[in-house]
């Protein structure tokens, strides 16, 4: 096939090269954002003199037809074009003629490549925004829902103190929010504009480097163009910002998976979100809370993908830069596709209240609310450690419970024990006598649950 703009070529591209070097087969879905860019060019080649009014209105109004015959399915794409950007601009071409060969006055397919990006990118990550913010929601929901249920907190899946129910989700609330955060903040570094650095070195022509950062509304320009072609910074930031995400979601995932096992018996989920099994009729399989933590290595591969891209590239522009779309694709698609999910399922499930509450007084859940009532009277920690280590160990082997030893029995281990110590002892009174702030006792929960409906509300 002959080169699209292959002016000193004597020969045609090996059609095996054309399929090992497009990129159309994934960078098609820029076209809105390409098109953006495109009429944001063309707006300011007018208003430079680069190219008359006429003529911008007549290549605008054909790229919008580009575009919604894309939309439409009704463009043809072919290898041989390359990308995105040569198909819509041949396309132009083809319609407008001259005027459309104005078009790619001024910048370079490297500018262009990474204006499009950002765009996307930007878009993107407005959107998992959108989507962090209903799993916020819903785990903010079910804060109401288990009110006044009480779980074991865990450190090495060991049973460790009582906490409402209420703190597991806000606890992902939290993570959530991090996860917008650092989203934001990547926004920041996105938004700043490429366009007009042109191949690497910038153009003689005197271009609107700023007007086309207002018109795409960037907020601000980038300074050095050999900096602009080979930046990829932005990629790289988001993937890793998509990453943390897939992280948490994964805690959500392990943590429901261990607690739907018949061992633990904490949760239901439910059914529309669960499957059978092709031979044991009784099965039920947290297959999706499986395959949320298992997509995850799709998101994460995506950080050392881009930095070994990244690495070793000399300024400014090199075609390797091409591959970068695919992990930064594969990531977003992934974690949108999780966040999709993820509310209706934690709608959905079924804490198992009595299934936790008949054993909710195993393992010793009270042993350090015991300790900090002996720090109360005085003993120093370290003695008081000392003190209900042993308790433990005489009420282990007994088979009993803390809250069951009488009160001779309690100052024989520490004169210091009056019977007001029964009002620690048991899992509801540990988990109440909680009160720091950020703790998981009733109180500074609630004070949670109210501090998050108000920042969720805005
Ligand atoms: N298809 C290429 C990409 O996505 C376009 C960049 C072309 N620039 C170049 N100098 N060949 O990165």
């Amino acid at each position: 096939m002959a080169k699209a703009w292959g002016g000193r070529f004597q020969q045609d591209t090996d059609p095996r090269v054309e399929a090992f070097t497009e990129s159309i087969s994934f960078d098609s879905r820029l076209f809105e954002v390409d098109v953006r860019g495109s009429k944001a060019h063309a707006t300011m080649l007018a208003a430079v003199g680069l190219i008359s009014s006429d003529e911008r209105d007549q290549i605008c109004h054909t790229l919008d037809e580009i575009k919604d015959e894309i939309a439409a399915g009704n463009f043809p794409f072919k290898a041989e074009l390359e990308d995105i950007h040569m198909h819509i601009e041949s396309a132009l071409i083809q319609r407008v003629g001259d005027v459309g060969r104005k078009l790619h006055t001024g910048r370079s397919r490297n500018d262009q490549v990474s204006t499009d990006l950002k765009l996307y990118v930007r878009d993107a990550i407005d959107e998992l925004d959108e989507l962090l913010l209903n799993c916020q929601l819903a785990f903010l929901e079910r804060c109401d829902k288990d009110a006044g249920v009480v779980l074991p907190g865990y450190t090495h899946l060991q049973r460790a103190q009582p906490v409402q129910a209420a703190h597991y989700w806000l606890a992902y609330c939290e993570k959530f929010h991090r996860d917008r955060d650092r989203l934001s903040d990547c926004r920041r570094r996105v938004n700043v504009s490429p366009l007009g650095a042109a191949a690497l070195a910038g153009s003689s022509l005197p271009i609107d480097r700023q007007m086309t950062a207002d018109l795409l509304g960037f907020d601000s320009v980038a300074g050095n163009s050999l900096d602009i072609s080979s930046d990829r910074d932005y990629l790289a930031e988001f993937v890793f910002a998509m990453s943390l995400i897939s992280a948490h979601l994964c805690t959500w995932c392990e943590e429901w998976i261990i607690w739907f096992t018949t061992e633990f018996g904490f949760i239901k989920l439910p059914d529309a979100y669960t499957t059978g099994s092709s031979i044991m009729p009784q099965k039920r399989n947290p297959d999706v809370l499986e395959l949320i933590r298992g997509k995850s290595a799709r998101v994460m591969a995506s950080v050392p993908q881009l930095l070994i891209l990244m690495k070793s590239l000399p300024m400014a522009y090199n075609r390797d830069l091409q591959e970068d779309k695919l992990a930064m694709f594969t990531a977003f698609d992934t974690v949108k596709a999780c966040l999709e999910l993820t509310p209706a399922i934690v709608a959905g499930a079924e804490l198992q209240r009595d299934q936790i509450a008949s054993r909710i007084e195993d393992g010793f859940l009270d042993a350090t609310a015991l300790m900090e009532y002996l720090i109360k009277k005085g003993v120093p920690m370290r003695t008081g450690h000392g003190t209900v280590g042993a308790l433990v160990a005489k009420c282990e082997n007994e088979k009993r419970r803390l809250k069951d030893l009488s009160l001779e029995e309690l100052q024989a281990a520490c004169d210091l024990i009056s019977d007001d110590v029964y009002s620690v002892l048991g899992t509801e009174n540990a988990m109440k006598a909680l009160q720091s702030f950020g703790s998981g006792g009733e109180k500074p929960v609630a004070d949670r649950v109210a501090h998050w409906k108000v920042v969720l509300a805005e």
